[in-house]
């Protein structure tokens, strides 16, 4: 039997008459960059996500630039991370000239540990003489929120700003002491990707900006076309950071659809999870499944550890099953970020994950006779 990581081709069967009649929409109005179709979407995405506005840019990574270019981040300045993530989060701080500086995981969740962060801000600076730290940028990774309240603190202390990586997160609930927040809603912005893999992906490239302040989502809608305001007077270097309308309109038709296919993949969350009960294959945990939220994880990834991840992976991959390494190697072991100065041994939490994890297929569409079968052969290489 074959199980693709991912099956877009059925999600699309099953969308096929709504999204061509949006896209011809498109088509016939001709009107192809930002517009009435993005500027819908981002009402749209911004209640979906409890944030008071939502900029529609041109990627996930984009986001992340842009939030940093609008705080004023670079030179000179340090943005405090997780070195276990996808590249987009440290290359964004890179771009905008600033440092990067990690904090390890905690080994349960994979998301940054606060008390990492705390530590590392009450021993400022440390090695890191001469930086001034400006942001953190937690990263809800795989689909379930960092532990922002904590977070969030910590920052309100020392006067950073908090840039949600939202990117493999949209719609995750976190129970905040306030109530319960989604991804994206809780710090100075939040930065979310459409790439076709992700739970809400796009037809190409997409991403987008959430912020609760009003004046941020003004200066970032400029940036996003290069400073412009009016047209062709500058006050800011922005850049070309544009969504296109076929992109909003294919979103705005699956986002009615998004909570679905977040409890479809919960429930093949649950499936596995009981499946490999009493084995060596170490489930996921979800962090926030005791606290009431309806939508504690979205499992953009289904992530497994087992100890002898990479004999698991031929055997799967030899039975035809999907699945990958979300992330082989840290950020801080990088080559491009060897002047960084970090060395292995310095992230062990994030270090030991990436030598173990494993996803498995998670998407919605996937039947019972699949999981079971991915269960099966995941079982007998252990
Ligand atoms: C955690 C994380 N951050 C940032 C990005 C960048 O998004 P994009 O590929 O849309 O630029 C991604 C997705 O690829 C991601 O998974």
């Amino acid at each position: 039997m074959q199980v693709p990581l991912l099956d877009l081709k059925a999600q699309y069967a099953a969308l096929r008459d709504e999204i061509r009649p949006a896209i011809d929409e498109v088509c016939d109005a001709q009107y192809f960059i930002l517009g009435p179709k993005v500027t819908a979407f981002e009402a749209e995405t911004a209640a979906y996500c409890g944030s008071k506005a939502a900029v529609g840019v041109s990627s996930g990574s984009d986001a992340l630039i842009i939030s940093l270019m609008a705080l004023d981040i670079g030179p000179g300045d340090a943005v405090i991370t997780s070195p276990y993530t996808f590249f987009a989060t440290v290359g964004a701080i890179s771009r905008v000239g600033a440092t990067p500086v990690f904090v390890d995981i905690d080994p349960v969740t994979y998301n940054m540990d606060p008390a990492a962060l705390e530590a590392l801000l009450a021993n400022w600076p440390g090695r890191f003489a001469g930086l001034t730290p400006r942001a953190v940028m937690p990263v809800h990774l795989y689909g379930q929120c960092a532990d922002m309240d904590p977070i969030m603190a910590v920052a309100k202390q020392h006067e950073l700003a908090v840039i949600e990586d939202g990117a493999q997160a949209i719609g995750s609930e976190y129970p905040s002491a306030d109530g319960t927040r989604r991804a994206g809603s809780i710090g100075t912005t939040g930065c979310f990707s459409f790439f076709p893999s992700k739970n809400l992906g796009g037809f190409g490239d997409g991403g987008l900006v959430t912020t609760q302040d009003e004046e941020l989502a003004e200066k970032l809608s400029q940036l996003r076309n290069h400073g412009m305001n009016p047209r062709y007077y500058h006050k800011m270097v922005g850049g070309n950071f544009r969504l296109d309308a076929i992109q909003a309109a294919v979103l705005s038709v699956k986002l009615r659809y998004l909570d679905e296919w977040h409890a479809g993949r919960r429930k093949n969350a649950a499936h596995y999870t009981a499946a490999f009960e009493g084995s060596e294959v170490q489930t996921p945990t979800m962090a926030y499944a005791d606290s009431g939220v309806e939508q504690p994880h979205i499992f953009n990834q289904f992530i497994i550890r087992v100890p002898n991840r990479d004999a698991v992976k031929a055997h799967i991959t030899e039975k035809e099953i999907g699945n990958d390494i979300y992330y082989p190697l840290c950020l801080h072991m990088q080559e491009c970020f060897a002047g960084l100065g970090y060395e292995e041994g310095d992230f062990p939490h994030a270090e030991q994950a990436a030598r173990e994890v494993l996803a498995l297929p998670v998407y919605p569409e996937l039947t019972e006779e699949m999981q079971n079968y991915v269960v099966k052969s995941v079982l007998e290489a252990i």
